[in-house]
């Protein structure tokens, strides 16, 4: 991959088309969690800096080839302008029709076309497409990270027509995660939540070769749990698991990998209620398992403190309700003291983890915390992202 930052790289006046991930949550003209655009104020301002005309391209929502008005990216560019203090021109006119040597001007150096997926040509990776795009400007660089597991044209196509480089977020984030994938500092464990387990056993099969500890807690513990035959109650747990459960648990005996799960639990009789402390064999059939119990904590702090290495992904518990986030915050605070230490290189990903920093105020203390889903999991599943590919 070429950097953006190559030194020999002169972006001086250079019209330079950059696609972002700005997928964020938006209610009315709202939006609701900004860390993917804060990610990539600091690779604008560096192009700002280097005196770039920046084209930003990203998309929004699944509008799947339709204009769908609530779907623009308005209240995107409108956070931009202030975070910026500069003027940002929506382009809404066909990429086809625009003349760019006329949208810029001493004044107006950043420009941002409108949802790249209200032309179908986008998801359907079009050449032709991708070719509009590449003639706009002189380089372009994914810093989309989170879409580079999508073989669109706007992150794959498009390289095949104009010089391409590796924003400095992608960068950070590939170098991030090689670091649990790759070259990675043992003993490496895994704090695993959330709570389909089908949705990560890719991921868990690909790592436990890798792992020495896997660390089962939140819904994906009732799994675990059921699956062993304890009462649940009404906690979440997925049906028809056994077998990848089981596969689970073979494949680490096979690896030299540990498995841990809870041995005590907070429940409540529903997510609203005050918490008791519960051995995992005294849960009653109306209870709900929401957080991990103090045991469980103290196990995982030690676990915490003889690895080197950690990835996190998926909340303990409903943190939600304070009574519940006891497990999360003590994880996320001992991971953390670990690594103020020095002693420790951790990352953390997937939406509901990045929730859940962002709740104790404790992102910012990771050494990588991923705002990436689908792309985050792909690659910890062992698979070449499209968009990554073709950067190299
Ligand atoms: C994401 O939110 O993970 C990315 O923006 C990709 O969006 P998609 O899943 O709609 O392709």
């Amino acid at each position: 991959m070429k950097s953006i930052q190559s030194k020999d790289l002169d972006l001086n006046k250079k019209k330079v088309l950059i696609r972002l991930d700005l997928n964020v949550p938006i209610i009315g003209t709202k939006i609701i969690d900004t860390n993917r655009i804060d990610k990539i104020i600091p690779t604008l301002n560096f192009l700002i800096k280097s005196n770039a005309k920046i084209i930003i391209l990203s998309h929004i929502g699944r509008p799947k080839g339709n204009i769908i008005n609530d779907l623009s990216l308005k209240p995107v560019c409108d956070f931009l302008v202030k975070k910026l203090k500069k003027k940002i021109n929506l382009i809404n006119e066909n990429i086809d029709k625009i003349k760019i040597d006329e949208v810029f001007n001493e004044e107006n150096n950043i420009i941002m076309l409108e949802n790249l997926r209200f032309y179908k040509e986008e998801e359907n990776d079009d050449s032709e497409f991708a070719k509009s795009l590449a003639k706009l400007a002189d380089i372009y660089v994914n810093e989309a990270f989170s879409c580079s597991h999508r073989k669109h044209a706007s992150v794959h196509s498009i390289t095949n027509f104009i010089p391409s480089y590796s924003g400095i977020q992608l960068e950070l984030e590939v170098n991030s995660l090689k670091k649990i994938t790759e070259s990675i500092e043992r003993p490496i464990s895994c704090v695993i939540g959330g709570s389909k387990i089908s949705t990560k056993i890719s991921v868990i099969k690909n790592m436990i070769s890798k792992f020495d500890n896997i660390i089962f807690v939140g819904g994906m513990a009732n799994n675990i749990l059921k699956f062993k035959n304890y009462e649940i109650g009404k906690s979440i747990y997925e049906e028809n698991c056994k077998n990848i459960i089981s596969e689970i648990f073979d494949l680490c005996k096979k690896n030299n990998c540990k498995i841990f799960f809870p041995s005590d639990v907070r429940v409540g009789k529903n997510t609203k209620d005050k918490s008791a402390i519960k051995s995992i064999s005294e849960i009653s059939v109306d209870d709900m398992i929401l957080d991990i119990g103090p045991k469980t904590v103290n196990l995982i702090k030690d676990i915490i403190n003889n690895s080197n290495t950690i990835l996190w992904n998926g909340p303990a518990g409903y943190f939600e309700n304070p009574e519940f986030s006891k497990g999360s915050e003590e994880i996320a605070k001992k991971i953390i003291e670990r690594k103020k230490q020095n002693k420790i290189y951790c990352v953390s990903g997937g939406g509901d983890t990045v929730a859940v920093l962002n709740y104790f105020g404790l992102t910012s203390d990771f050494d990588f915390v991923s705002t990436a889903g689908g792309a985050f999991l792909e690659f910890l599943e062992g698979k070449e992202l499209p968009g990554i590919k073709a950067l190299n």
